[in-house]
């Protein structure tokens, strides 16, 4: 087999090849809130349970985890796209929260989506300044679970429904 040199095409095109769950990570400072749509997020370890999450420097959410140290991430339902379209733009930061979906807040101050399909609260633990990127390790500190949902999928450069999963034959 020949290989093919990485181009930004070439990645651009690859990475759209993982199909991820769409999240919103979403952290607070001094009463400011903050979320960005998220896929390059996963699972780390069980003992203790933990988990990745990849933030671009650039984004305004950066900026409020690295100083508070907390983030939240909220795994989104099949319904709820404009979720995720309103969280990649450059919204103000309380449009975000206030056009579409059942935002609560944490006794840590943390917004939480009470309609997701999951909610994952995290105490950040260590970090790793990485190209354009921190990569964020978060102990889970609590979460909640809405297991008879849907995720919202993100793939092949379109949001996806993953449908009834089924195991391969
Ligand atoms: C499907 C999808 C997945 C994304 N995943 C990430 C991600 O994992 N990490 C990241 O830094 N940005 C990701 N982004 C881009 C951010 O959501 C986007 O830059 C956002 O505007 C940042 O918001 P902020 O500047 O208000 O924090 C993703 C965007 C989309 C549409």
């Amino acid at each position: 087999m020949e290989l093919d040199t990485i181009t930004d095409e070439h990645f651009r095109a690859g990475m759209q090849l993982i199909a991820s769950t769409v999240t919103v990570i979403t952290a607070t400072c001094d009463g400011e809130r903050s979320g960005m749509t998220a896929t390059a997020v996963t699972s780390l370890s069980a003992d203790p349970a933990s988990m990745l999450i990849c933030v671009n420097r650039s984004n305004r959410t950066h900026k409020f985890i690295m100083e508070t140290r907390k983030f939240a991430v909220n795994l989104l339902t099949e319904d709820q796209q404009q979720i995720a379209n309103n969280f990649a733009g450059q919204k103000s930061l309380d449009e975000k929260f206030l056009s579409e979906g059942d935002w609560k807040i944490t006794e840590s101050g943390l917004s939480v989506l009470n309609d997701g399909l999951a909610v994952f609260v995290c105490d950040v633990d260590q970090w790793m300044d990485t190209k354009t990127h921190t990569v964020f390790s978060g102990q889970i500190v609590a979460c909640k679970l809405a297991t008879n949902q849907s995720p919202l999928i993100y793939g092949k450069q379109a949001y996806l429904k993953a449908g009834p999963l089924e195991n391969v034959a």
